[in-house]
């Protein structure tokens, strides 16, 4: 690790074995490298079990690691945690609220433990939206409003770095992009953001960067983008009267073709107008030429390999490790 650190958060080759119930071992993380830089909105990507919350608990010091090189906020950590602890705010095991008080009494007992003045809380739940409801008590909240209660209680000291550990878990779909909207209004306001999750479109609708991690290794990173493009095979989709006749076209001229039901798939396309430009020449008219993006879903299933066979139901420890993929967009 270069020293000093410039990244918000820095993780190189973090190990950690548990040792199980029975006297086994358990590799929860193999060497795994992240970085997140300053105003990221970072998602952190991978099957269960992966290692993300063991990632997350040991950067916290909650587990102590065995091996690696870990840095928060430019500071060393675990020795340094104390000294950045009031500038990091983090959610790693959901916590448990008191039932029978308010969301605003439970924010005001968090502040005054940790010495926060207490016109942050009303400031607080208006940004995670509870204004309205922060005079019922915890118990009558929903899934989702305890969520946002959760997230307002890290929010409390200002932090300039918050750690969510799958803050979008059991959320509908309308929490879901509440929660993404509410990423975004932290990232404006300059917090950077580091966001679990096994759900692949809710990082794709919530971060700018993401850490694919699978078996405790990482297998990708950098901007969602630059990660969905090294997967794009230049595809089309192209639909046309006689399919048989143009795959026969467009197999002479090199390119491969998919012959579907009703479709075409075409790879290698550099230029989509020259199919409809070689097939039309043959008075072959092209209804549709639709490029075929890859979605994260897809890259992260290549990636941990953990799309589920046919008929038997995958495992959560059934992944082949993938080759680890850098992008090449670590500074
Ligand atoms: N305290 C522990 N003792 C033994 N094994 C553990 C312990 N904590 C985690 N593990 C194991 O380490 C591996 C990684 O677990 P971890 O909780 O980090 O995964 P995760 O990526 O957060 O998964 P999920 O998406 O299900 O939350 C798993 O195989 C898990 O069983
Ligand atoms: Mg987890």
């Amino acid at each position: 690790m270069v020293w000093p650190m410039t990244a918000v958060i820095q993780i190189e080759g973090l190990r950690k074995t548990f040792r199980t119930f029975r006297g086994g071992a358990r590799v929860a993380l193999n060497g795994f490298d992240m970085t997140v830089e300053a105003g990221q909105v970072h998602g952190f990507l991978g099957p269960n079990g992966s290692g993300k919350t063991t990632t997350l608990r040991t950067l916290l010091g909650l587990v102590r690691a065995d091996d690696g090189h870990m840095s928060i906020l430019g500071q060393r950590a675990p020795e340094a945690l104390p000294a950045v602890a009031p500038r990091v705010g983090a959610i790693v095991e959901s916590p448990q609220f008191f039932g029978n008080f308010t969301g605003r009494r439970t924010l005001q007992l968090l502040a005054r433990a940790g010495g926060v003045p207490a016109e942050r809380v009303d400031a607080v739940l208006a940004q995670v939206g509870l204004r309205d409801r922060a005079g019922e008590r915890v118990k009558a909240y929903s899934l989702g409003m305890k969520q946002r209660l959760a997230v307002a209680s890290a929010l409390l000291k200002q932090p300039e770095l918050l750690i969510l550990d799958e803050p979008a878990n059991g959320l509908d779909p309308a929490g879901i992009r509440e929660m993404r909207d509410l990423m975004r209004e932290l990232s404006a306001a300059g917090i950077t953001v580091l966001v679990s999750s096994h759900i692949l479109a809710e990082i794709q609708l919530i971060c700018d960067h993401v850490t694919i991690i699978s078996r405790g290794q990482r297998v990708a990173t950098g901007p969602v983008a630059a990660v969905l493009s090294g997967f794009d095979k230049g595809e089309y989709r192209v639909r046309v009267g006689d399919l048989d006749r143009a795959a026969g076209v467009l197999t002479t001229a090199g390119l491969p073709v998919t012959r579907n039901d009703d479709h075409l798939v075409v790879a290698d396309v550099a230029d989509s107008a020259w199919i409809s430009e070689q097939l039309g020449q043959r008075g072959m008219w092209v209804t549709e030429l639709t490029p075929i993006t890859p979605d994260l879903e897809s890259v992260f299933l290549q990636l941990t390999a953990a799309a589920p066979g046919p008929s038997v139901p995958r495992q959560v420890d059934d992944v082949v490790q993938p080759g680890p993929i850098d992008l090449g967009v670590q500074p």
